[in-house]
């Protein structure tokens, strides 16, 4: 069944000027974009954002990396939507990301990791949410 997944590009991928290339690689996995915008989130909506990773020692960093330049929240439809993104966006630490995956191609770092995507159907419509209000979502 078709279903949806969150996904923002992060601060070092829209800087680098990668956005365009990135969204073309999802468009031809056969997502379809629901949502999109470029927005930029302050450190303490980082920090709501992975309220999730409060207790892990990278979170103060995460927090200033993510709030540290633009980001374009999207979200997306597809069958099967959370795990193939998943799958097209490669493991979080890009030394471990396969061949042909998002982060392979563009991460820097565990942290500067180019793209997040949600790792579950309820996670994606709650961060979903965090972005966008209900009458964006067509
Ligand atoms: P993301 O999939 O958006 O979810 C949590 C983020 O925390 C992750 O991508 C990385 O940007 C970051 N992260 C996860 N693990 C580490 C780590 N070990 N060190 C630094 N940052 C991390």
């Amino acid at each position: 069944t078709t279903n949806r997944t969150f996904t923002m590009i992060k601060p070092d991928a829209v800087a680098d000027g990668h956005t365009g290339a990135i969204i073309q690689l999802i468009e031809a996995a056969g997502f379809r974009i629901v949502a999109i915008k470029k927005t930029q989130l302050s450190a303490d909506r980082a920090g709501q954002f992975y309220a999730v990773h409060q207790e892990r020692p990278f979170y103060g960093d995460l927090c200033q990396y993510m709030s540290s330049g633009a980001i374009v929240p999207m979200i997306l439809e597809k069958e099967n939507a959370v795990a193939d993104f998943r799958a097209l966006i490669g493991a979080t630490n890009p030394e471990q990301a396969a061949e042909g995956t998002i982060r392979k191609k563009f991460a820097k770092s565990v942290q500067a990791n180019a793209i997040h995507g949600s790792d579950s159907d309820e996670n994606a419509a709650i961060e979903g949410s965090f972005f966008f209000a209900d009458l964006e979502k067509f």
